[in-house]
C-alpha cells in the first residue's frame, strides 16, 4: 500500500461471474480487470472501495507486495515487522510472486441482514452479481417470483437504494498498523451519500408461506421493507406489475427426478409468456429444464453456485 492510497487488489467472486464483478469495481472508479475467480483492480483506496462497495465480492485480498520469487522471502520479514499479526499469502505468477492479506476478514457475502439460512439461499454476492448481470440499476420494476429467503429481492432494493452493501460493518483492514482511518471514513460518507429513495418496486413472492415469512424477516433486518412488497403467491398467478422491467428467479433444481419441480417450471413458463419485453434471468441448474421455458435465451453463462454448475439464462420475451 502506498502513501497516496494507491493500492492493488485481487477480489474474488462466484466463477463465472468475473467480468461482472470487474465492471462493478470499474464503476466503483477503479482500474479494473476479470482474472479467473475474480477481477484485479488497481486505484486509491482500492481496498475500502471493493470491501464497504461491491456487491458481487466474497473477498478482497489486497496485495503488499510483488516481485522476483528469490525476494519472497526478505519480503515476507518486511511485511512480518510493518504488518504484525496480519496472515500473508503468498502466491507464485510465473517468474514472480506476490503476497496478499485477506482485506475483508470474513466474507463479504455475510452482509448480517440474514435471519436464519433458509433452505437452498443464495450467496447475497450470488443474487447481487446475477442482477447486476442482468443490467438491474434499479430504475424498473425486479420481479422474484420463487424467492425462498428473499435474497434478490432484499439484494435489488439494496441495490436500488444504492445502499453500500458494507456501510453498516467494520474489515479486518482497517485494525492493521498504518491503517489510515480519515481516508477509510471518506471512503465511507462518499458511498453513503450515494443512497436514495429507489425508483420502482421489488416484488417477491412464493408459494410457501414459511418462506414468504422469512423473506419478510430478513427484509425487515435489512431494513428494505418500505421498497418491497411479498406475497404468497404461486408463479403460475402472479400478476406482473406494469413495466417493462427485469425478472431474476431461481428455480428449485432437480427437474429429473422431481415431478413438483417440473411443475414449478410449468408455472415459470407460464408467468414468462406474460412478461413481454421483460428482461428475465433464470439461475438453472440443469440444461435440459430451459426447454420448459418458452423461446430460446438471447444469451447463456456458466456460474458457479456454491460449487454446483448452474446456466444463467437471459430471456427477453
Ligand atoms: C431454490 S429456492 C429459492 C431460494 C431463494 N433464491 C433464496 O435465496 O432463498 C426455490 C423456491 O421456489 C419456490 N417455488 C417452487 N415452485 C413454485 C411455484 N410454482 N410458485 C412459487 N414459488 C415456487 C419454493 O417454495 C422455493 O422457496
Amino acid at each position: 500500500m502506498s502513501e497516496r492510497g494507491q493500492e492493488r487488489i485481487f477480489a474474488a467472486c462466484a466463477p463465472g461471474l468475473e467480468p461482472t464483478l470487474s465492471r462493478e469495481l470499474l464503476g466503483l472508479g477503479l482500474d479494473a480487470r476479470p482474472v479467473p475467480g475474480g477481477a484485479e483492480a488497481d486505484g486509491a483506496d482500492a481496498t475500502a472501495l471493493a470491501c464497504l462497495g461491491s456487491r458481487a465480492a466474497d473477498a478482497v485480498k489486497v496485495r503488499l507486495w510483488e516481485g522476483p520469487a528469490g525476494g519472497i522471502a526478505s519480503a515476507r520479514r518486511d511485511l512480518a515487522r510493518r504488518f504484525p499479526g496480519v496472515e500473508l499469502e503468498a502466491r507464485p505468477a510465473g517468474e514472480r510472486s506476490t503476497l496478499s492479506a485477506d482485506a475483508a476478514g470474513s466474507p463479504l457475502f455475510k452482509r448480517g441482514w440474514r435471519a436464519r439460512v433458509g433452505a437452498a439461499p443464495l450467496r447475497e454476492s450470488l443474487a447481487a452479481g446475477l442482477l447486476l448481470e442482468l443490467g438491474f440499476d434499479g430504475s424498473r420494476p425486479l420481479l422474484d417470483p420463487m424467492c425462498g429467503s428473499g435474497t434478490i429481492a432484499i439484494e435489488a432494493a439494496l441495490l436500488a437504494a444504492r445502499r453500500a452493501p458494507g456501510l453498516g460493518r467494520s474489515f479486518a483492514f482497517e485494525a492493521w498498523p498504518g491503517h489510515d482511518a480519515a481516508r477509510t471514513t471518506a471512503v465511507r460518507d462518499r458511498l453513503a451519500a450515494l443512497s436514495r429513495t429507489p425508483p420502482s418496486p421489488v416484488l417477491a413472492s412464493d408459494r410457501n408461506g414459511g418462506a414468504v415469512r422469512l423473506a419478510g424477516k430478513n427484509a425487515e433486518a435489512a431494513g428494505v421493507v418500505p421498497f418491497v412488497r411479498i406475497e404468497r403467491r404461486d408463479a403460475g398467478d402472479v400478476e406482473p406489475p406494469p413495466g417493462p422491467g427485469d425478472c431474476l428467479v431461481n428455480p428449485p433444481y432437480g427437474i429429473r427426478l422431481d415431478r413438483e419441480v417440473e411443475e414449478s417450471w410449468k408455472a415459470l413458463g407460464s408467468l414468462l409468456s406474460r412478461l413481454p419485453g421483460w428482461t428475465v434471468g433464470v439461475l438453472a441448474g440443469d440444461a435440459a429444464v430451459a426447454r420448459m421455458l418458452p423461446g430460446n435465451p438471447a444469451r447463456a453463462i456458466e456460474v458457479q453456485n456454491g460449487g454446483i454448475r448452474c446456466r444463467f439464462l437471459v430471456y427477453t420475451p
